[in-house]
């Protein structure tokens, strides 16, 4: 039992630094969403704000007039942005959702993608 709880008590603070830790990391990542995207304030450029966007559902703004209709599709499909739904379509936005109006390629690498993802969510905060 002893044994038990000492694992636990390591495990724990251990999982909690590695949901944090890339926060900073995808403050750098998202420089590459900026020309169309803001993350802090809820104001909209080509593409819509992305305040929130972690567990926001998609197509969801009222002021962004412009959603695609493959986008507006999605969404009446239920497709929520959380976060495996945010990394498959970062990775390759017309993979996920050919007809996108996200003129994007995708991001090459899982680490800018966790990193981007983890930075999102820090600045909802
Ligand atoms: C060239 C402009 C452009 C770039 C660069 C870009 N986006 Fe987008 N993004 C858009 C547009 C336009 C849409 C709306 C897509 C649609 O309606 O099909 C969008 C949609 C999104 C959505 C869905 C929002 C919603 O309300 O459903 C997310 C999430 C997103 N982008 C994240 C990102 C991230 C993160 C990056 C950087 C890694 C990025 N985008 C780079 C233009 C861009």
């Amino acid at each position: 039992m002893k044994a038990l709880a000492f694992l636990a008590a390591l495990a724990f603070p251990l999982a909690a630094a590695a949901a944090d830790g890339s926060a900073e990391a995808g403050a750098a990542v998202f420089r590459k969403c900026t020309a169309c995207h803001n993350a802090e304030e809820p104001v909209n450029k080509v593409g819509p704000h992305l305040v929130g966007i972690v567990g926001r559902p998609a197509a969801s703004l009222a002021d962004y007039a412009t959603y695609s209709e493959a986008m507006k599709a999605a969404a009446a499909g239920g497709l929520v942005w959380d976060e495996a739904t945010l990394a498959a379509y970062l990775a390759g936005p017309k993979k996920m959702i050919p007809k996108t109006r996200m003129a994007f390629s995708g991001l090459k690498s899982e680490a800018d993608i966790a990193a981007v993802i983890a930075y999102l969510k820090a600045v909802a905060r």
